[in-house]
């Protein structure tokens, strides 16, 4: 499937380019730092399976916390939600993704919910797998199968540079290990959370994902059912409540349809029963969110009405 350029999209996106000045690359994770800042680009796929770009739309990104709704659809298929929501809740958090506070006050321990980062390193840790190869494959050929491309893979420097700098990451995990939350080797889980977050795409291969969600699950080619639907529907709900991290509030009073952020600024907008939204601007305001690409769905959320609410 090919996806056309359109100009009144072009339009937009050149219009908004430049408040990414105003933004700044992560620099958290040494690799993400090289990102091109002015970079902006969006794909929209329309559940009938046909789409429409604009920007450098061919530009591959790493998926960072966007990857964390697609690991917790596989995980609900491996564990089933009794199991994965025994372990991590469903509440919103009005703190930054990467925050450790919360885990110490609730009892028994528990992280809030699977879209900040201690609750997404307990749901990897679910991924059924009799090794970590056979984790990773699983995992990786999910994202692959509802992108429909076998060559989706992950960046390596990316995936190198999280894990060698990850400490606050570690730190979750060891505190969420001796507090049962999550059992086994944390350098094995730490391997799978950077590897998966360092999943490579570009923005029209995000919005086929999106999609896929709009649809409940089907794929817009094929009609497969690839996500059941309770689990697509568990999934965008977590979008919307928590998806932008502590701007989920804000996001969903202007734009108003589930989305996920990730740092490498990349971000996964479903518009139900209608588009899935791939977008990359990779200059972030304070919260971690694209600059850019929140500016983008304002306009677009106006324009076409988007808002499910
Ligand atoms: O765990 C991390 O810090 C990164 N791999 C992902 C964080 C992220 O994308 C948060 N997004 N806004």
């Amino acid at each position: 499937m090919m996806c056309k350029s359109n100009t009144d999209l072009q339009t937009i996106v050149d219009e908004v380019r430049s408040i990414s000045e105003a933004g700044k690359v992560a620099d958290y994770i040494p690799a993400l730092s090289k990102a091109d800042k002015n970079d902006l680009s969006i794909a929209i796929y329309d559940k009938n399976n046909t789409c429409v770009y604009a920007g450098e739309y061919t530009k591959k990104f790493t998926l960072q916390s966007i990857s964390k709704v697609l690991i917790l659809a596989l995980a609900l298929q491996d564990r089933g939600t009794d199991y994965v929501f025994g372990k991590v809740g469903m509440e919103p958090t009005g703190d930054p993704f990467n925050s450790i506070s919360k885990l110490e006050t609730s009892i028994p321990s528990k992280p809030l919910n699977p879209m900040i980062n201690a609750g997404a390193l307990a749901v990897t840790s679910m991924i059924v797998g009799k090794s970590e190869e056979e984790k990773w494959e699983r995992m990786l050929q999910f994202v692959r199968c509802l992108v429909k491309n076998d060559e989706i893979s992950y960046n390596v420097e990316v995936a190198k540079s999280e894990l060698e700098t990850a400490s606050l990451n570690r730190a979750l995990c060891y505190f969420m290990k001796q507090h049962q939350v999550i059992d086994g080797d944390i350098e094995e889980l730490m391997r799978l959370y950077t590897k998966q977050c360092a999943i490579e795409m570009n923005c029209f291969e995000l919005a086929r994902i999106g999609a896929v969600f709009a649809s409940n699950g089907l794929d817009p080619e094929t009609g497969e059912q690839l996500i059941p639907i309770h689990i697509a529907r568990i999934c965008k709900t977590f979008m919307v409540t928590c998806g932008m991290y502590n701007a989920s509030g804000e996001f969903a009073i202007k734009v108003g349809i589930p989305a996920k952020s990730g740092v490498s600024g990349g971000i996964l907008g479903i518009v139900p029963d209608k588009y899935g939204i791939g977008i990359f601007g990779p200059s972030l305001d304070e919260k971690g969110n694209s600059i850019a690409g929140i500016k983008l769905l304002e306009i677009l959320a106006n324009k076409y009405n988007f808002s499910i609410f």
